[in-house]
C-alpha cells in the first residue's frame, strides 16, 4: 500500500485554479522532488498536503488514514486539521526559528506542544528528558550538537536551516516536506543543507522536495514531478525526466534551467 496517495486535488484561490485535479502516490523511504516555474503551483501543493491550506475538493490519504475527502464537510473541522498536520513536516524557505529561544529550546517547543496533543489523542507521555534526549540525538544527526545553547541570531544561514530541518524531525512527521530549503542560501551553505537532506534519505525518511536545484533532484529523488499551470505535466523517475522529457513545457524549462 502507498504511504502517501493524493487524489484529484484541487484548489481555487478566488475564481483561480491554482491546482487543477492532482494525483500522485508515494512509497515508504521514497523522496519526490517537485519542480516547475514560478506559479506553478508547487507551494500551494505543500501547504495543501501540510493542511496549512484546505483543498476545494480530492483526496489525502496516508497508510490506512484518510485524512481529507473534499466530498464530506466533516474533514473540514479545525480539530480533524490539527490532527492532520501530525503526518507532515515542513522545512521554509526562511527557515522560521523563534528567535527567542535557543537551539534547543526551538527543537523541544513544539514536540513539547505535541507531546501535549499525543497525549490527548492516545494518553502517552513523553518525559521532558526523553524530549531533550530526542533533541540532542537529531542535532547531532544535522552536524549541530555543539550549538544547542547558542541562538538563532549566532548561526549560519546554512546552520539556522539544519536545525529547521531537526525541528520538523522532533514531530516525527511521516513524511516531511521541503519548499525550497536552499533558496535564501549562498553556494556553499546550499552544500551543506543538501548534504543533510541527502542524509535523511538513507535514514528512510519519506520526503517531498520543491526545489530548484536540478543536480540534486536528479541525484537524490526517485521520482520527480514537473509542475506547469497547477498540473503534473510530467512524473518520472529523474532519468525519465532529464534524459527523455516528452512534454514541450518541460523540455523547454529543462532548457533554460540546465543551460
Ligand atoms: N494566498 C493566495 N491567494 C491568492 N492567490 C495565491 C495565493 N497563494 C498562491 N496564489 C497563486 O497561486 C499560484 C501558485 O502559487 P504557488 O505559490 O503555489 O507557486 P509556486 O510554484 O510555489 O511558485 P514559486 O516557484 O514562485 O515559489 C500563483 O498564481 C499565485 O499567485
Ligand atoms: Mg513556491
Amino acid at each position: 500500500m502507498a504511504l502517501l496517495e493524493v487524489k484529484e486535488l484541487k484548489k481555487y484561490f478566488g475564481d483561480t485554479e491554482v491546482l487543477k485535479s492532482v494525483s500522485f502516490s508515494m512509497e515508504r523511504g521514497e523522496v519526490l522532488a517537485i519542480i516547475g516555474s514560478s506559479g506553478s503551483g508547487k507551494t500551494t501543493l505543500l501547504r495543501c498536503l501540510n493542511f496549512l491550506e484546505t483543498a476545494n475538493s480530492g483526496s489525502i490519504r496516508v497508510g490506512e488514514h484518510l485524512l481529507f475527502d473534499g466530498d464530506d464537510p466533516a474533514f473540514k473541522s479545525s480539530s480533524r486539521i490539527r490532527r492532520n498536520r501530525l503526518f507532515f513536516g515542513l522545512v521554509f524557505q526562511s527557515f522560521n526559528l523563534f528567535p527567542q529561544y535557543t537551539v534547543l529550546g526551538n527543537l523541544t517547543l513544539a514536540a513539547r506542544l505535541s507531546a501535549k496533543d499525543q497525549t490527548k489523542i492516545t494518553g502517552e507521555h513523553e518525559s521532558i528528558d526523553e524530549i531533550n534526549n530526542r533533541a540532542y540525538a537529531l542535532l547531532e544527526r544535522v552536524g549541530l550538537s555543539h550549538k544547542c545553547d547558542a541562538y538563532p541570531c549566532e548561526l549560519s544561514g546554512g546552520q539556522q536551516q539544519r536545525v529547521a530541518i531537526a525541528r520538523a524531525l522532533m514531530l516525527t512527521p511521516d513524511i516531511l516536506c521541503f519548499d525550497e530549503p536552499t533558496s535564501a542560501l549562498d553556494p556553499e551553505l546550499t552544500k551543506e543543507v543538501l548534504r543533510v537532506i541527502r542524509g535523511l534519505k538513507s535514514g528512510d525518511n519519506t520526503m517531498i522536495v520543491v526545489t530548484h536545484e536540478m543536480e540534486f533532484a536528479r541525484n537524490v529523488a526517485d521520482k520527480i514531478i514537473f509542475m506547469a499551470n497547477g498540473i503534473i505535466e510530467e512524473i518520472g523517475t529523474p532519468e525519465a525526466i532529464f534524459e527523455h522529457p516528452q512534454s514541450p513545457i518541460l523540455q523547454s524549462f529543462l532548457n533554460n534551467a540546465l543551460n
